[in-house]
């Protein structure tokens, strides 16, 4: 697998959403709407002159993915919620994903749990190496959790990223023995346990705001062309969309995936820790490290 032509580019959308992740979790403070903390991490991509590479999901205590508000949403954060704050930041396609648990207010209620999601994505970087299996990736992930007395997001993995495609076809479990694959130096992967004091499993919930083009809807309704041009096939949100643009878009539905918030099965908190990294000679090169 060769290295990506424009690796500075990767670099760079890396270094942006790495400044983004960082934006989020300061803003989220008990009080601040949801919305306006997403608003706050993209419009910080947009003024370093990349695009989100999907909405910012910020999902709270028992959902573990793929909540990001709606245009009209008032919901309020409060002291003791566990956020994840997961950002992506693309230039040309050249994608980074990265996040970040925070509990809100700064307690320290949850800090074992921030703490097992932490440690394993550190434990998952280091078991990268060129035409290394990914499941030594995903034995440390898993061991690491267990450490700290909880249990890995089974059916929540990592993905390997390439241009345009945030999930490029390899997957990194967070649990042993399910995958066969090896990486190769010049890859770029996204490392993302969950850790969780429930079930260790999430469950699809309420159809939420991201969607995603599933092909080119064609030329048929030129808004709906526009804003596949604009998007392609990277996951967006309705906030994005300008009012107008909204119903052709709901029209366009059959072109379109829908995510479903992701929610743990048995009403346990969720602890995400992320980062894209790039498979090096000798190991993993964590592009989305913040200075
Ligand atoms: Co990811």
């Amino acid at each position: 697998m060769p290295y990506p032509e424009d690796l500075d580019r990767w670099r760079e959308a890396c270094h942006i959403a790495a400044g983004a992740r960082e934006v989020g979790a300061r803003s989220a403070v008990p009080g601040a709407r949801r919305i306006d903390v997403a608003e706050a991490v993209e419009s910080y991509i947009r003024s370093h002159g990349a695009e989100p590479s999907f909405p910012t999901n910020l999902s709270r205590n028992v959902e573990a993915a793929h909540y990001t508000p709606s245009p009209d949403d008032t919901e309020r954060l409060v002291a003791g919620d566990l956020l994840k704050v997961d950002v992506g930041a693309h230039l040309d396609g050249a994608i980074a994903d990265t996040a970040v648990t925070v509990e809100v207010g700064g307690g320290r209620d949850h800090e074992r749990l921030r703490k097992a999601a932490a440690d394993a994505v550190e434990a998952g970087i280091a078991a990268v190496r060129p035409e290394g299996p990914v499941d030594e990736i995903s034995r440390a992930i898993e061991s690491a959790i267990h450490r700290h007395g909880f249990k890995p997001v089974a059916n929540l993995t990592g993905h390997s990223i390439e241009r345009y495609l945030l999930h490029a076809g390899i997957s990194i479990p967070n649990v042993h023995g399910m995958s066969p694959e090896v990486l190769h130096e010049g890859q770029v992967v996204a490392i993302e346990p969950f850790a969780t004091n429930g079930a260790g499993a999430i469950v699809e919930g309420a159809f939420g705001n991201i969607f995603r083009f599933r092909r080119d809807p064609g030329a048929g309704d030129p808004a709906v062309a526009g804003l596949f041009s604009r998007f392609r096939t990277l996951p967006f949100t309705l906030r994005w969309v300008a009012p107008p643009l909204r119903p052709h878009l709901l029209k366009a539905r059959r072109h379109l995936q829908v995510y479903p918030v992701f929610v743990e099965r048995g009403g346990g908190l969720v602890a995400q820790a992320e980062h894209t990294v790039l498979v090096g000679p000798r190991g993993a090169e964590v592009l989305t490290r913040t200075a």
